[in-house]
């Protein structure tokens, strides 16, 4: 089975992405379709960035950790709120402490806003950085607006059905693009 990291990227508090994020974990868990971690940025609460890990001299445990569940990952998913028509702070910071791990990684991204447009703001800038920083970024994208009304505060859907159909679609791709990242 491959093994899935979520990262959820929104550390504030009150957030309604992670939500998004238990909502994979368990889609992924419950239909024996991966292994799904949450590498949640709140929990490592990185400091402000100063140098990429391969420049620290003594990394932190928390980096070392993050770093290594990245690069042992088969696929990531990234779970990202919508904050002014961009990304959070927090998973530049994460993505930047990292290089060789991003490469070739298959990368899903999902993007959750308060608004109705799901955060596809945040979506164009997250799929250049990713590009530019060598990942394979997956072109199904899941964009959740009013996320707030879409998932209760354990990741279960308001329209289960509607919901999973969308999931569907969109791990498939990111699936796929494991496996063929496995066969090269
Ligand atoms: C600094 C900041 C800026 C925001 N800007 C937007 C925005 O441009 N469009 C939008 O729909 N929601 C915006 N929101 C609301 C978030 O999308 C909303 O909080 C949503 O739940 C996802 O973020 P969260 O996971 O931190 O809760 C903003 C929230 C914050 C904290």
């Amino acid at each position: 089975m491959p093994n899935i990291s979520i990262i959820s990227a929104s550390v504030r508090t009150g957030r309604n992405s992670h939500r998004a994020a238990l909502y994979f974990q368990d889609y992924l868990t419950d239909g024996k379709l991966a292994e799904a971690e949450i590498l949640d940025l709140k929990a490592y609460n990185f400091p402000i960035f100063e140098d990429k890990l391969k420049a620290q001299k003594s990394p932190s445990k928390q980096v070392l950790d993050f770093a290594a569940k990245i690069k042992n990952s088969d696929g990531v998913i990234i779970v990202t709120p919508e904050y002014n028509g961009g990304y959070p702070a927090s998973l530049k910071n994460a993505i930047d402490l990292l290089y060789e791990e991003w490469h070739g990684k298959p990368i899903s991204i999902c993007t959750a806003s308060a608004g109705d447009f799901g955060g596809s703001q945040a979506l164009v800038q997250l799929q250049f950085i990713l590009w530019k920083i060598g990942a394979w970024t997956v072109t199904s994208v899941f964009p959740i607006p009013r996320v707030q009304k879409a998932f209760d505060e354990n990741g279960k859907p308001a329209d289960k059905a509607a919901t999973d159909k969308l999931a569907h679609v969109f791990l498939k791709k990111l699936l796929e693009s494991v496996a063929a990242k496995q066969q090269s």
